[in-house]
This record gives C-alpha cells, structure tokens and sequence, in this order.
C-alpha cells in the first residue's frame, strides 16, 4: 500500500475509535441529581432520601445517580433554596416553614398551631387540592414540587420545664423562618429567633438561645436532648417537608427517564410517611433512656392553656398566609377553634 494510503487509512481509524469512545461516554455518562438536606441519614428523611436513591438507580438501570448530601454538608436552609433554583443541586426536601422567604408565604398555612389533631389531618391537605395547589405557586419560581413528606409532631425543648404558658416568658427559642412560628413564639411570651437547622446544636450548648420546638427524631439525631435539660410533649405543631425539584431540569429530562423517577419519588413517599410516626417514638424512647433531658407530657388542662394562648395566632396569620388558604386548611383537616 502506497504510504499516502496507509497514513489516510490510520488517519481514518483513529477517527472512528475517538468517534467511538466519545460516544460510548455519553451513552454511559449518568444523569445526577444532587440531593440536598439538613437532617441526618438515620431520620425520615434521610431514610427517605435513601429509598429514593435505591429506587431510582435501580429503575433507570444506572442511567440516573442520586448523591445525596445529608446534614448540610453542601448547603444550610436558606442557601439550599438558591442553590435549587441556580440549578447547582437538583432535589431539596425543605420542611414546609421554610418556603416563606421564597415568597410563597402560603405554605405557612402549615405551621398553625394545632391545626392538625393526627397525621390523617395532615394527608387531609397534602392529599388534596390545597397540596396541588401549593405546589402550582412554586412553579414560577423555577421550582416543581413533587411530594409531601410527614414527620410528625413538634415538641418543645428548653433548660427549664414548660409546662404553662408563663413559663416561656423571656425564653429564646429558636425556630424555622416561618412567620407564623414566629407569632407563634411570641404568643406564647418567648423571643423567636430564626436559625438555621445546623446552628441548633452549638446555639443550645452555649446558651445563644435557651430552647426550641423540633420532632423527636431530630432532638436525637442532633444530640440536642444532651444540651436540653427539659422536653414537653405538646404535639401543638407539625413537621413536614415539600421534596422539590429544580423544574427546568425535570421538564429536560428524558420522558422515560422522568417516569421511572416518578414512581421512585412515589415509592419513596409511602415509605417515609409510614416510617415517621414509628422512628419518632423510637427516638423518644431513646432520649428518654438517656436520662438527660425529663420528658414531660401536657396535662389536658395544660393543652387547653397553650390552646387559649395560640389560637389568636390562626387570626393574626391571615394577612401573611391568606385567608382563603387557611379556610381551605381548616376544611381540609377537619380543624375547628376549640371553645
Ligand atoms: C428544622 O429546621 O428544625 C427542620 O426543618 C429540620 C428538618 O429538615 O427536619
């Protein structure tokens, strides 16, 4: 073969095979989804996350990796709000007293105290249309929700017993950045202070605030209940969270893609909502075995006493929240004002 011959048949080779390799690299490169959250692995939502992962992968043969980044490895509350819609991570599962600064105030409705007397109140609104239509108002902020996950009651922690109302007067207690826990604080006498979910610990420990409200699962996790000397159990708020994703990056994925994940994120939903209320109790037990914290349930007389106090907040709260979506929330779970 002449060598001009042989130089372009090489030449041509080496095309083919770079032709080859490029190719195959893209057949086989997975699409990632980055998952942030603030909680540890070992929670509901961690646990949930988790099952996600295993679902996904699974379903979409590998062509989707989940990478999850529990504890606020990557981001803290507010920062992993920004960093879904910058598209630096994918999925976020928030609790629902955190979209507020984001500007979709509605989502408040949720933190009411005592709005839901059980967890079927709670499916009595993200179950239906209230939840869907929840979901809509994200949309134009580059956010599509996907699935409400339980977590169950809100207990409060503090250095000293809470038993009545008086007893939070000039108390610091931290809380999420809803503004409805906010009124609802200072309801009850105490000065909120909004943090972040992974300045709580420290913030306990030294004395920044004397207490916060928070589920038994996270108290645990957190060690919190070893910087707390007193925890009531006054089920009088609830933890929930919106598992959202960055809408243009779901709306680009392939069809087949976004329908195997789909039945992965609902999969994952049934299997954290059924785990939530029984790893709660089981991290209760826990705390309670430690010996460090006494564990002190509200009397019923008590309950009527907080009650009296936060009820007012549900009116208060319907220039924030809106009205209309607080009547739909009562209709939805079956509240009515105690007498
Ligand atoms: C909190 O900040 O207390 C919770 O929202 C943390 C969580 O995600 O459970």
């Amino acid at each position: 073969m002449k060598l001009l011959a042989r130089r372009t048949l090489i030449q041509a080779a080496v095309a083919a095979a770079a032709a080859l390799t490029v190719a195959g690299a893209f057949a086989q490169a997975p699409i990632v989804i980055k998952f942030s959250h603030v909680v540890a692995p070992d929670t509901p939502k961690g646990k949930g996350a988790l099952r996600f992962k295993e679902l996904a992968e699974q379903r979409t043969n590998g062509r989707v990796k989940v990478e999850i980044y529990p504890n606020s490895q990557l981001y803290k509350d507010k920062e992993e709000m920004e960093a879904l819609q910058l598209g630096s991570v994918q999925m976020l599962a928030p609790s629902l007293a955190k979209f507020g600064p984001l500007g979709v105030k509605e989502f408040e409705v949720f933190d009411l105290p005592f709005l839901f007397k059980d967890d079927a109140a709670f499916r009595g609104i993200t179950e239906g249309p209230l939840g869907a239509d929840l979901f809509k108002k994200l949309e134009p902020k580059g956010i599509k929700g996907l699935a409400y996950w339980d977590n169950g009651f809100h207990q409060m922690s503090a250095n000293k017993p809470l038993h009545k109302v008086e007893d939070f007067k000039g108390l610091k207690m931290r809380i999420q950045s809803s503004k409805v826990l906010d009124a609802e604080m200072r309801a009850l006498g105490a000065i909120p202070q909004v943090m972040a979910f992974s300045e709580l610990y420290q913030a306990l420990q030294s004395g920044v605030v004397d207490g916060t409200e928070g589920v038994a699962s996270n108290f645990y996790t957190q060690k919190t209940y070893e910087v707390q000397k007193h925890m009531t159990i006054s089920n009088h708020g609830h933890l929930a969270y919106a598992v959202i994703v960055n809408k243009k990056f779901w709306d680009g994925l392939p069809a087949d893609i976004r329908t195997a994940l789909e039945a992965s994120i609902k999969d994952s939903t049934t299997y954290a909502n059924a785990i939530a209320a029984t790893e709660n109790a089981q991290a209760l037990d826990k705390i309670k075995a430690s010996g460090k914290v006494t564990v002190y349930p509200l009397t019923p007389a008590e309950t009527t006493e907080w009650k009296k106090a936060l009820m007012p907040v549900h009116h208060d709260m319907e220039s924030r929240v809106g009205k209309a979506t607080i009547e739909a929330a009562y209709k939805a779970t079956g509240f009515t004002a105690p007498k």
